[in-house]
């Protein structure tokens, strides 16, 4: 398949997907301030073909051989060695050129998150992780096709969780049937912990290795597993977790209404910003990133 044909890109661009993340789980404060207006009834409105054809594609193709093959490519980190302000120069190159009214470029839904966390007295590791989560992104400038950079993330090599969107679109993939994948814990064990699982491949595991020498536990799992929906917001999969895990699970849903819920037309003034950047970045990350 090659990286321009259609079954690569049925979104018009990344962000459609993070839309449709807030049609599923709308923020409670919105809500209650916009009952009747039009926003709300938006939040309602059915996700878009674009996005159902692109979870199509993604719950058919990530098998487990898909991943372990990923795993291998790109856990390398062979491909390229950037400063991380060059690395968002890169991954800015994603920016929608669709719409150029209501999107803001990568940059800015980072440096979005990382000051709504500034902004509420979190930790500075905390800060830095909403400004790298995203990073991953970058997946796709390397050729891969959207529903291998972003979308929900899920455990393979075990049976799918209904709880995870679109789950119909599962009985497409090969693992559906293939004995070894398709139980309840297929080639794990039961609270094995999640280190001990294969997820789904896409931006999460990759910026989760990139950076996880770097950063604290919490933040770890934050980067990890801020795609992993059906863990996070509707707690399936417990039986493969291990207590570990369930401690580490409040620091997943601390990060996540930041993510979706820090989003403003109002671009952030980076250029005030990036002193405090530049000193937080110095502070935690190595001077080169290795993609
Ligand atoms: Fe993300
Ligand atoms: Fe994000």
């Amino acid at each position: 398949m090659s990286s321009n044909s259609f079954e690569a890109v049925p979104l018009q661009n990344l962000d459609e997907w993070e839309d449709d993340l807030l049609r599923r789980y709308p923020d409670p404060e919105k809500i209650a301030a916009a009952k009747d207006t039009e926003a709300y009834r938006n939040y309602e409105e059915p996700a878009r073909d674009t996005v159902k054809e692109f979870y199509r594609l993604n719950h058919k193709y990530q098998t487990h051989e898909f991943v372990m093959g990923k795993r291998e490519d790109y856990l390398k980190f062979d491909k390229k060695e950037m400063t991380v302000w060059d690395a968002f120069d890169f991954l800015n190159q994603l920016v929608d050129d669709s719409d150029p009214d209501t999107d803001l470029d990568q940059l800015q839904h980072l440096l979005q998150t990382s000051e709504a966390i500034r902004r509420d007295g979190h930790p500075d590791w905390m800060v830095l992780t909403g400004l790298m989560h995203d990073m991953g992104k970058v997946l796709c400038l390397f050729g891969e096709a959207q529903w291998a950079v972003v979308g929900d993330t899920f455990p393979v090599g075990c049976a799918y969780s209904d709880k995870i969107v679109y789950s119909e679109f599962f009985k497409d993939n090969p693992d559906f049937t293939n004995e070894q994948f398709n139980t309840r814990l297929g080639v794990y064990k039961e609270g094995c912990g999640l280190r001990n699982v294969n997820m789904s491949w896409g931006h999460d595991e990759y910026v989760y290795q990139m950076l996880k020498d770097s950063l604290p536990e919490p933040a770890q799992y934050m980067l990890r597993y801020h795609s992993f929906y059906s863990w996070h917001r509707e707690g399936a999969y417990d039986y493969l977790l291990d207590d570990h895990d369930r401690e580490m699970l409040k620091w997943v849903k601390l990060f996540n209404p930041y993510d979706l819920y820090s989003k403003s037309p109002e671009p952030p003034d980076w250029k005030k910003l990036r002193p405090y950047y530049e000193d937080l970045v110095g502070r935690y990350l190595p001077k080169t990133l290795k993609f």
